[in-house]
């Protein structure tokens, strides 16, 4: 957590203590939005094209509310290497008549693109994809998935959750259509602070279902139904903002600004080179790409036994996530040192020795 974010969090509690009801008007009602224009040169997305949710499962079933699922134009394209909540969202949408296809890998570490690209066809209407796949960290060909889906008619989702602050994202140059993700990772920003790109000509014509009083042109007029949407990015706002969530996300959005998010790739670079020579000379098996321009920030390291591995790791103060069937995800960020480095690679290389006996 950024130092910052408990000034910032203390600061919420003393305006809603002294402020009371009037802070709404004094800047709450709009900390989406202002907090969205923070993230937005991060991901290169153009002012007042974000807006904050609770979560990713959130912003997408508003994404996914904006469209209907009966005509020709019904198919859902993913790929099996999603995250679950992508694929389960949307899953739950053949109820009203998407038709959804999981496009398989032949890994488990990349998509197939050739084989992704031919389900996309004149019946897609939404291809949601990961940038930086969170199972292996492969970078996916965004560019040529959105170029196609746009061939067709369909639209893209980016989810950019494992890509945002780790790897440069040009969400304006890559045309995207919608992008998608939360602040607990790279970003910094802590949980409760999803956040969903619409692009900017695109967000004019869509009209969400999955809407709320927020999203009205004059929510306090407190007009009869049918709504009428408000500009972007408040029309694909639900209802109250996520106020608390907003105070302490932002801290880690400034931060990563300051540092930059080009010095943080050449930095990040660096560190997960070290630890893939690390993995490379102990025989570890890596499920994670090799090439520095296929992978985004996560080192996987599968060993004997991982799950037991990453939890003794934890309890010696190396904090390390673990995904099954995949093994250590270890994420060194900007404010990580080589010596850290050293240290994880030496502890891990001590623990699966410790337990061979
Ligand atoms: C690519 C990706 N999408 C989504 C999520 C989380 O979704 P939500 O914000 O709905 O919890 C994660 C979390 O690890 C993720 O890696």
């Amino acid at each position: 957590m950024p130092r910052r974010t408990a000034r910032n969090v203390q600061e919420f509690a003393e305006t809603w203590s002294a402020r009371g009801v009037r802070a709404w008007s004094e800047g709450w009602w709009e900390l989406g939005h202002t907090v969205g224009d923070l993230l937005a040169p991060i991901v290169g997305a153009p002012a007042g094209s974000i807006s904050m949710h609770q979560n990713v499962t959130v912003a997408q079933g508003v994404i996914a509310s904006c469209f209907t699922y009966d005509g020709r134009r019904r198919k859902i394209v993913l790929t099996d290497l999603e995250f679950p909540t992508n694929i389960y969202l949307f899953e739950g949408f053949r109820r009203y008549g998407a038709d959804v296809v999981i496009v398989p890998s032949d890994d488990g570490i990349r998509t197939n693109l050739e084989r992704l690209l031919e389900a996309i066809d004149e019946t897609t209407i939404l291809v949601p994809l990961s940038l930086v796949l969170f199972r292996s960290s492969y970078i996916q060909q965004a560019r040529a998935v959105i170029e196609r889906a746009h061939r067709v008619g369909a639209h893209v989702i980016l989810d950019i959750y494992q890509a945002a602050g780790v790897i440069p994202v040009d969400l304006a140059a890559l045309e995207a259509d919608f992008a998608v993700g939360g602040s607990v990772k790279w970003l910094c920003g802590g949980p409760g602070a999803g956040y969903l790109y619409v692009r900017p000509d695109l967000a004019a014509r869509l009209e969400p279902a999955f809407v709320g009083w927020a999203a009205h042109a004059e929510p306090f007029v407190f007009e009869a139904a049918p709504i009428r949407y408000a500009s972007a990015p408040e029309r694909f706002q639900s209802g109250t903002p996520n106020v608390p969530t907003l105070y302490s996300a932002r801290a880690g959005y400034e931060i990563v600004a300051e540092v930059g998010v080009d010095a943080i790739r050449e930095k990040s670079l660096r560190l997960t080179r070290r630890m893939i020579d690390h993995a490379k000379a102990a025989g570890y098996r890596l499920n994670t790409p090799d090439e520095d321009a296929e992978r985004a920030g996560v080192v996987i390291v599968d060993v004997p036994d991982s799950a037991r591995a990453a939890a003794e790791l934890i309890r010696r103060q190396v904090i390390v996530d673990h995904r099954p069937g995949a093994g250590i995800r270890m994420a060194p960020h900007f404010y990580n040192t080589e010596a850290e480095i050293d240290h994880a690679m030496g502890t891990l290389v001590e623990i699966v020795d410790a337990a061979k006996g």
